[in-house]
């Protein structure tokens, strides 16, 4: 039965039908836009799904769990390499029903990340493959990791043409599909019937061929006919209670989608307490997303304070650390006057170059050692005023 008509917890209940992570909702994407100008370097896109007759219930700071399929063009590659049509019948998944294979690859399994039983299973069957056999060594996984950076399934289908493999075999040497999840960046009490989100699109080149990022690419180049699966999924990035709390949230790029949530839901709620955002990306001519949304958030006094960092405006990086560095004894106030702290966006170096910066600065402006000023953070993370969501 189509739940499109149903529109309460109780008529869905009645009929039958509850939305869960086995079961997301089928989300159509009302708007999807892109947030930087054609010169930018990025490509980062604004959607809105429709959570219209889902019941969904989240919290700023959640997020989204999106089930995506895979680029059909790749799973013909695949095909072809492997001298399949698709039609092929595959074992359907934990007692679903039998599928094709062409199904199987574009809705059930990764076919970008060769895992190492598939990559072992071609360096056994290749007629040449003495470097892989070389690299699959327990004692060589760094090499190998290096190696594989940039390549994927199809490399290795293409690389060795003498490698058969029958359609069921190949199945077994994939992993699940699995979500990927993404930032709530709206906030329920301004949006009741959509969820918005902040997407960098993956997509680069390697090895001759154009690689996509399987869920970003989904998101914005293949929901515009069929819903985009999603289901919340629940984070300890929380707003404290207290609105009166003072705010400070470091979120460069994507990572500012939460404190988007976040302004919303104070400004809906009248929230009084002072807020500071650190928002840093590559220009700001082309990249400075959300302007007018934050222009619009200073207007109403929901956010107090708005430090910026174009990284490529200049011949030196600027990032949010060095703006907080610059104004470390505002900062260093505000920490002592409660602040709860906030990060979002990259974990390879961004959280950690941040966190380094907070504890530069509670060192020098509290006038503590290096063990004072990392317990004085400690503390900040026990007491839950320090809280990162970062990927
Ligand atoms: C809690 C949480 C919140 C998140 N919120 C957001 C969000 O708000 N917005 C957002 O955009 N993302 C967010 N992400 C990340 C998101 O979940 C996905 O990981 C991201 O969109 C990439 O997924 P994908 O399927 O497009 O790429 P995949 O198909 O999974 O490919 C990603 C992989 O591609 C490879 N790769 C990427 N670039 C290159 C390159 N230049 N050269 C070689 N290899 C490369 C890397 O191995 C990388 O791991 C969040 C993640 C978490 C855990
Ligand atoms: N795990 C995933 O699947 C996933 C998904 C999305 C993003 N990410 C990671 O998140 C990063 C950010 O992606 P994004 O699209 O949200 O933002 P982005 O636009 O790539 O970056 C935002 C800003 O952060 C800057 N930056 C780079 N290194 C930094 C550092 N060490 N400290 C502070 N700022 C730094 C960038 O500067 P420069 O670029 O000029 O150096 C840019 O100005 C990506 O590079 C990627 O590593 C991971």
């Amino acid at each position: 039965m189509s739940a499109s008509h149903l529109s309460t917890p109780n008529e869905l209940a009645s009929a039958g039908i509850s939305y869960s992570r086995k079961n997301p909702f089928p989300g159509h994407v009302l708007v999807n836009r892109r947030l930087n100008s054609p010169d930018s370097e990025k490509e980062t896109r604004h959607l809105e799904i429709s959570l219209e007759h889902s019941c969904l219930d989240y919290q700023v700071g959640d997020s989204m769990a999106v089930y995506p399929t895979n680029d059909p063009d790749l799973v013909d590659d695949i095909l072809k390499a492997l001298c399949a049509n698709g039609d092929e019948p595959i074992a359907g998944l934990k007692g679903a029903p039998d599928t094709t294979f062409r199904t199987a690859l574009l809705r059930d399994y990764g076919v970008t990340q060769p895992t190492p039983k598939l990559l072992r299973s071609i360096a056994q069957r290749a007629s040449a493959a003495p470097l892989l056999k070389e690299l699959l060594h327990e004692d060589r996984r760094h090499d190998l990791d290096t190696y594989l950076w940039g390549m994927e399934v199809i490399d290795f289908l293409v690389e060795h043409p003498s490698v058969h493999f029958a359609p069921q075999d190949f199945i077994a040497l994939l992993p699940k599909l699995q979500p990927r999840l993404y930032s709530i960046a709206s906030s329920l009490k301004a949006h009741p019937t959509a969820a918005h989100f902040i997407v960098d699109v993956i997509s680069y080149s390697s090895h001759g061929r154009k690689r996509k990022g399987v869920c970003s690419t989904f998101l914005a180049e293949r929901c515009t006919d069929s819903p985009a699966p999603i289901f919340p999924a629940v984070s300890k990035f929380r707003l404290p209670e207290d609105g009166d709390a003072p705010l400070i949230m470091v979120g460069p790029g994507t990572g500012v989608a939460p404190f988007r949530a976040f302004l919303q839901e104070r400004q809906a709620i009248g929230a009084r307490g002072k807020t500071w955002l650190f928002f840093g990306a590559q220009r700001e001519k082309s990249d400075f997303y959300y302007q007018e949304d934050f222009e619009s958030f200073i207007a109403d006094g929901v956010l107090t304070k708005l430090d910026t960092a174009f990284s490529r405006d200049q011949a030196h990086k600027i990032y949010v650390q060095n703006r907080m560095m610059g104004s470390s004894g505002e900062l260093w106030k505000w920490l002592e006057e409660g602040a709860y702290f906030y990060v979002c966006g990259d974990a390879k170096r961004m959280a950690k170059d941040v966190d380094a910066t907070l504890r530069e600065i509670v060192q020098e402006q509290g006038g503590k050692s290096v063990d004072e000023a990392n317990e004085y953070v400690e503390k900040l993370k026990s007491d839950k005023r320090y809280k990162r969501d970062v990927y």
